[in-house]
């Protein structure tokens, strides 16, 4: 449960929202090995992403536990680990917890724009101190790779790939020979070589500019790992109702989202996705992605809107209002894909909760 003052933040991090769990795992550690740096055995790390019902920690992801197994071995060797997949899969929110579960602090940012600098990966300067004392560690200010390599810690790059390729490749001689050059300073501090513990989780979006622009000499030295949307419907309904609820609750909403509510919800974002109904008919998908992450903001927006503006508990006309929004983005014709599907799929399920859902579509698209 979260504690008062972080129910004040829209979205605490990690390693404060989940501090409790990540003490108890340290206190149960305390004598085991593990990698160098690392504040959690490569176990704990597991069960603080996978969950562990005995000792009260809850699941975070859902996934495959062999691919997470190789994502935090990855992070105990000398290559980097890099997570690619399709938007709204949870690259970065995997990338938070292996951080907050590693290192205690999953802060260390990197946001990739087309606008990033060197000086946002590495390090810049104080120039009132530059000035005053010229470069000196003092005046030296520490950006994520730096803080991550002298404090032996996790470095997330988000969204490598948006970057231009010569600032990719800045990680380049930091991720073989594990030490940044920094030319401005005396000698004794030129160099400046990685604690143990420094890794980089970078993530990459395979819908924008995709890692095939990558340099061959950047990717020899990450190991990738391609995340998936979550395969089972059951396990993505629990996910979107238990994620929904949690964001209400943290929003002091005293409003939930129901379990048939939510399937309607998560079986049009799963069909609207792969183009194929449960029951193995197949149809036009949209060329937006319905990815969980959106089905979750989906969930939350319908009952905001029931909570506020209609009788309380969300409708299937809420639902569809909120959906609008995320299913219709640029591509013209996903509305036309969209009427499709209500019209040759929703309409022929008997269920009344589906047949409300059929009917308002006619006044909402
Ligand atoms: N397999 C999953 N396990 C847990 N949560 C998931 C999963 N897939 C999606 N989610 C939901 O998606 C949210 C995470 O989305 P996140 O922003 O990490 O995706 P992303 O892959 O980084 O997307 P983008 O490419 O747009 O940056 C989570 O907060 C969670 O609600
Ligand atoms: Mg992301």
């Amino acid at each position: 449960m979260p504690k008062r003052a972080q129910i004040e933040l829209q979205r605490p991090a990690a390693e404060s929202l989940y501090a409790t769990e990540l003490k108890k795992l340290v206190e149960l550690d305390k004598d085991a090995p593990r990698p160098g740096g690392w504040k959690l055995t490569p176990q704990s790390v597991l069960k603080f992403i996978l969950g562990d019902r005995a000792l009260g920690i809850t699941q975070k992801f859902v996934g495959s536990r062999a691919q997470l197994e190789r994502c935090i071995v990855a992070l105990a060797t000398n290559r980097g680990l890099m997570l690619i997949g399709e938007p709204g899969t949870a690259k970065s929110y995997l990338s938070e917890l292996l951080a907050a579960g590693i290192s205690g602090d999953s802060t260390l940012t990197i946001q990739g724009s087309a606008g990033t600098t060197e000086d946002n990966i590495k390090y810049s300067w104080n120039y009132a101190l530059l000035l005053a004392e010229g470069p000196s560690s003092r005046s030296l200010v520490s950006a994520p790779l730096h803080r991550g390599m002298s404090e032996g810690k996790i470095v997330r790059f988000e969204e490598i790939t948006r970057c231009p390729l010569e600032i990719q490749d800045t990680l380049l001689s930091v991720l073989s020979d594990r030490m940044m050059s920094i030319p401005e300073l005396p000698d004794s501090n030129r160099s400046l070589y990685a604690k143990v513990g420094f890794n980089v989780i970078a993530t990459a979006n395979t819908r924008d500019r995709g890692v095939n622009e990558m340099s061959a000499a950047l990717k020899r030295r990450f190991n990738f790992e391609t995340l998936q949307p979550i395969s089972d419907l059951q396990q993505e309904i629990e996910l979107v109702q238990r994620e929904t609820n949690r964001m209400l609750e943290q929003a002091s909403i005293p409003a939930s989202l129901n379990e048939d509510l939510t399937e309607v919800l998560v079986t049009t974002f799963r069909e609207l996705r792969t183009g194929q109904t449960e029951d193995g008919r197949t149809f036009e998908p949209l060329t937006t992605v319905m990815s969980t992450a959106e089905a979750v903001s989906v969930g939350y927006a319908s009952v905001i809107h029931a909570y506020y503006y209609g009788d309380r508990a969300p409708t299937p006309e809420n639902l569809l209002h909120s959906l609008v929004g995320s299913a219709l983005k640029d591509a013209t014709d996903d509305l036309k894909k969209l009427r499709h599907y209500f019209n040759h799929v929703v309409k022929n399920r008997q269920d009344q909760l589906w047949q409300d859902y059929y009917t308002a579509h006619h006044q909402v698209l």
